[in-house]
């Protein structure tokens, strides 16, 4: 039988369970993960350079999360003291975050990681909110003033991930839980598993990443963030790349070598994301609910820094968490949240929550400092 591409894809799909067992057998050939490359570099170019300690800082802000590992920010350097961060139009979502939303939390979380790193270096950021609105291109005003140092383990920061396999099914105890919610500050609901509101956020997730999966303006946005060669991972570092999405042993050495981000895009590749999440929103301890009191950009950018303080404390505690979003995205999902709780209960992040045996070391990769700085 003559094998070209499309028919090798297709037997791909049809073998794809089982390929996802051969995972030891081609461990040496792995795709590239934030240790192969370096933070320090220096390519892009800096109106006012920055010494090595702000760098620093800068850097440990940009280990935030961020929806499909965008990287939405940059950061305009008006003196080594004063700074704006702002939301890189280029780097929006329009087809899954119209309103910049999920922007604004990601910006919320990488001023977070900044406050930390910089009290860590005996500066207190002052961080306050500059624009009138989520589109607005300057968000935030970042004034360092010299302060205590505060003792904080840093390594926190650049250990902190998001884990979407390998949940134990174990409820989250009581003290751990206690912990995660001291920064959300009442704002954090947990679902454990098998209760009835957890099958029901389950299921809400699983239908909206479905509906999703079939919207085409949101499946070539997301094919736009998959860096799926080593090569274009190297140039570009944001995005989604092989070993971010979890695709390991065989099967991550064919996605990087015989697929294309565009494949994403063919019925099959869509209904195998589709079982894919459903098996993964079956695994774990059960659910946690971030929410607002409103909806404003400050409201925004401060769930985002206590999600960001708290999703820090989990990584220590062996808990992972997983953001699934698209019920928050979809009409179908928003109008039915809407439809069954109160006005005042807005919730900004459904998170997928577990122990895990093993916590791995971060591959998601990150632009350098000089790459977003203005
Ligand atoms: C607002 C927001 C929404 C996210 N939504 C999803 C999601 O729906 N599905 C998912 O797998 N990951 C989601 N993530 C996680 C990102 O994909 C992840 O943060 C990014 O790839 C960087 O990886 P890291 O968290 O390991 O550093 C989300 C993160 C944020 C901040």
């Amino acid at each position: 039988m003559k094998l070209n591409r499309r028919s090798f894809l297709k037997h791909f799909l049809a073998a794809g369970s089982l390929l996802a067992g051969a995972g030891s057998l081609l461990s040496a050939c792995s795709g590239i993960t934030r240790s192969d490359l370096p933070n320090a570099d220096t390519s892009g170019k800096l109106t006012v350079p920055l010494d090595e300690i702000r760098t620093s800082i800068l850097y440990h802000a940009s280990l935030a999360p961020s929806g499909h590992n965008s990287q939405p920010w940059f950061v305009k350097v008006i003196s080594q003291n004063e700074w704006i961060i702002g939301a890189d139009p280029s780097r929006r979502l329009p087809a899954v975050d119209p309103q910049n939303r999920e922007t604004m939390l990601s910006l919320g979380a990488f001023a977070e990681n900044l406050a930390l790193a910089a009290g860590t270096f005996g500066f207190k950021a002052a961080i306050t909110v500059i624009a009138e609105d989520s589109l607005a291109r300057d968000i935030l005003q970042v004034s360092l003033v010299p302060a205590a140092t505060i003792d904080y383990p840093l390594q926190r920061v650049a250990r902190r991930m998001t884990v979407k396999n390998g949940y134990l099914s174990t409820e989250i105890k009581k003290s751990d839980l206690d912990a995660l919610s001291t920064p959300l500050n009442g704002h954090l609901v947990y679902f454990p598993a098998g209760t009835e509101h957890a099958n029901c956020i389950r299921e809400g997730a699983i239908e909206n990443f479905r509906i999703q999966a079939q919207r085409d303006d949101a499946q070539r946005e997301l094919v736009n963030w998959v860096r799926l060669g080593n090569e274009d991972a190297r140039r570009r570092r944001d995005g989604l790349t092989v070993e971010g999405m979890e695709i390991r042993g065989l099967k991550g050495w064919f996605v990087r070598n015989f697929v294309q981000p565009e494949d994403f895009l063919q019925p099959g590749f869509r209904r195998q994301g589709i079982d894919q999440t459903a098996t993964l929103a079956r695994q774990g301890g059960g659910w946690l609910v971030i929410t607002s009191r409103g909806q404003t950009v400050a409201d925004l950018i401060e769930t985002g820094r206590r999600f960001e303080r708290m999703a820090l404390l989990a990584r220590e505690r062996n808990i992972a968490i997983h953001p699934m979003t698209q019920y928050l995205e979809e009409k179908a999902g928003i109008n039915q949240i809407a439809a069954n709780h109160q006005a005042n209960m807005i919730p900004q992040f459904l998170l997928r929550v577990g122990y895990l045996n093993r916590y791995p070391e971060p591959v998601s990769l990150r632009r350098p400092v000089s790459w977003f700085v203005q």
